[in-house]
């Protein structure tokens, strides 16, 4: 498997996918999110691999969002499909593949990024991680299902704090809310994961699958969370707040919020 932004290793029955732009923080484009569905397909089709963690290249960052430069001129109905194909395509598929999926968040994850983190099955922090979602600070919502899986994850006062301060959180922190299971030295990180995923290979392929599918079916409600989401991520993209958000961050300047 030759992708242009992963890296692949395969050790046993673990896989590592490796998110690798490293110049841009790991941050999420499009053609990172279309190989990364690639990638988890063929790993969940290939019955070697019993488990795969998710990490990012260098010492910083696991993926520091969405990229910011590749939406910042989208309209209203750009946002919503932006959040709606990224959600069936990554987001929502990863949470649902029969292989677990650990997130090993060796730095910020911070947006898309902790979204990507939060629907992988379940996660392991370096202490110098650092998460949050920022997005109302660029006069948007979450849009890949973070206003609905932190909450499930942190309860829901947290989670608002969080999401309305566009605030980050510590790995500590984070491990205190339960958002990850445990935190280790940065250079533990891998090995820690792989510790964990071979003792999941030691069990039944058949039956963790089977459990993802009931643990996930308990989180499923009847009022739809993710399209109300993508409905309000889109709307966001009409407002001059989301300009002066994106352009801002672009240009290295604090945003001046029109609407306040
Ligand atoms: N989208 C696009 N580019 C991003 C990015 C993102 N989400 N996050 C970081 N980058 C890019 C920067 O623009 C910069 O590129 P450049 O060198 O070509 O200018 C590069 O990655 C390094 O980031 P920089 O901001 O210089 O690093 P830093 O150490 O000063 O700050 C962060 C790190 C994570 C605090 C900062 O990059 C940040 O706030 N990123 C955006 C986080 C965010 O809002 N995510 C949610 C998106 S919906």
């Amino acid at each position: 498997m030759q992708f242009n932004t992963l890296l692949m290793a395969q050790e046993g029955h673990t896989s590592v996918i490796t998110i690798n732009r490293p110049s841009k923080l790991n941050a999420l484009n499009r053609e990172t999110i279309q190989e990364l569905h690639e990638a988890f397909k063929q790993l969940n089709a290939d019955a070697r691999v019993k488990t795969i963690i998710l990490t990012g290249s260098g010492d910083k960052a696991f993926v520091a969002g969405a990229d910011i430069s590749e939406f910042a001129n989208f309209s209203t109905e750009q946002g919503s499909e932006l959040a709606a194909k990224g959600q069936a395509q990554l987001f929502d598929y990863v949470e649902n593949l029969a292989t677990p999926v650990i997130a090993a968040i060796n730095g910020f994850a911070l947006g898309g990024g902790l979204e990507l983190a939060m629907a992988c099955h379940f996660r392991v922090a370096s202490q110098n991680a650092r998460m949050g979602l920022p997005e109302v600070s660029l006069g948007v919502i979450p849009g890949y299902g973070g206003t609905q899986r932190l909450p499930q994850l942190i309860g829901k006062g947290r989670a608002m704090e969080l999401i309305m301060t566009a605030g980050m959180i510590e790995a500590d922190r984070a491990l205190d809310y339960g958002l990850v299971n445990h935190v280790v030295p940065q250079a533990d990180l891998l090995a820690r994961c792989k510790k964990i995923a071979a003792k999941i290979a030691n069990n039944s392929t058949v039956a963790i699958a089977q459990a993802i599918k009931a643990v996930n079916a308990g989180f499923k409600s009847t009022s739809n969370g993710y399209e109300a989401e993508i409905e309000a991520f889109g709307a966001c993209f009409g407002t001059a707040d989301f300009k002066e958000g994106t352009t801002a961050f672009l240009e290295k300047r604090k945003a001046d919020f029109p609407g306040n």
